[in-house]
């Protein structure tokens, strides 16, 4: 029994060996818990003599006060030990190089989208996007462009297998002329709208692409004129290209116009003298136009002899890619960051 009084050394050892707070935790338990070693010392009190058991009780409380003192001196060095390595796990190196995240830039085509409807919005033009995928009725008929037309062959399109129980045609809109007819169904004049979006052709090379982007413009009202579209036109070159961009009107024709024409920039390139851009001539065309045509304000319900109107559809690549000396409208499409990289702020 006596020597077991000595049962602090081999306590202290054990508990100098445990390596974290966990394995001192068992340690602990091995001599304090209820079935530790100096429990049993306590317990076995009442074996002793009546009259040696005061001195026998004190002695063990003394060793268990000591055992418990040595135990908290460790934990608490164990602890600090474990806090330690927690915080070296956690420290960041404040020397080493960041990650840099790239920024990211619009595409071109909706760079000169959206310039073109900040300036159109400037003069009071409102948004209206129509469907890519139209009907016969919208893309054509309703623009003058009957089945026999011949102007349908020239904006050869991508037509859509027929569904059942369906009664026209569909297909992947040629122009966004088709919004001219969907907005005059629906208002009445005053009307005047942007409708930007995309369209598509079975056209392939370097300056068409199947599918790009186009840019109408309607405005319908009393007394609108083909001077009006002019006016409008040059403040859109001197906003859109240069400060001393000018616009000429050359006739054209497009079923849904009367008159209708194609409307050249001078060259900002060479000012207008001539360059390899405006192939000599001075001159870029960059869109078509012209007044309504009595017959597509008749189909949708405006008075002709009262209201007059003028549209214009312009192809946003060919402005982007004038605007950015691009030379294949490829480029726009490939998603080959070399060229986008280019367009950063
Ligand atoms: N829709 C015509 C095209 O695709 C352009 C145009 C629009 C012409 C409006 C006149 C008026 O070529």
């Amino acid at each position: 029994m006596e020597e077991d009084l000595d049962l602090l050394q081999e306590a202290t050892e054990e508990a100098e060996a445990a390596e974290d707070s966990r394995a001192l935790y068992e340690v602990k338990m091995k001599f304090l818990g209820r079935t530790g070693k100096v429990t049993a010392l306590l317990k076995s009190m009442k074996d002793i003599a009546a009259e040696a058991r005061p001195a026998f009780g004190k002695k063990v409380n003394a060793l268990r006060e000591a055992i418990e003192e040595k135990f908290a001196a460790i934990e608490e060095r164990l602890k600090g030990r474990e806090l330690e390595k927690k915080l070296a796990g956690e420290k960041i190196d404040v020397t080493m190089p960041g990650k840099r995240t790239k920024k990211g830039a619009l595409h071109p085509v909706t760079r000169v989208k959206d310039q073109l409807i900040d300036l159109f919005s400037g003069m009071g033009f409102e948004v209206f996007e129509g469907p890519e995928i139209e009907t016969e009725y919208y893309n054509f008929t309703a623009l003058n462009t009957p089945a026999d037309h011949p102007a349908r062959d020239m904006q050869d399109t991508f037509y859509l297998e027929a569904g059942s129980g369906q009664k026209e045609s569909l297909l992947l809109r040629t122009q966004t002329s088709a919004g001219q007819i969907r907005v005059m169904e629906k208002k009445k004049p005053p009307i005047k709208i942007l409708s930007p979006g995309r369209v598509f052709r079975s056209d392939d090379d370097a300056t068409h692409s199947p599918m790009f982007h186009q840019m109408e413009g309607l405005v319908v009202d009393k007394g609108i004129t083909l001077c009006d579209l002019q006016g409008m036109l040059d403040e859109f070159a001197k906003k859109m290209f240069s400060e001393t961009s000018k616009t000429r009107l050359r006739p054209s024709y497009f079923p849904f116009t009367e008159p209708s024409v194609e409307v050249d920039v001078s060259c900002a390139s060479c000012g207008g003298k001539g360059c390899s851009l405006c192939k000599g001539t001075g001159w870029i065309e960059v869109l078509g136009a012209g007044m309504v045509n009595r017959r597509v304000l008749e189909n949708c319900g405006v008075d002709p002899d009262v209201y007059s109107g003028f549209a214009f559809g312009m192809g946003i690549e060919r402005i982007a890619m004038l605007k950015y000396g691009i030379n294949n409208i490829k480029l726009l499409t490939e998603n080959d960051v070399r060229f986008l990289e280019q367009f950063e702020d």
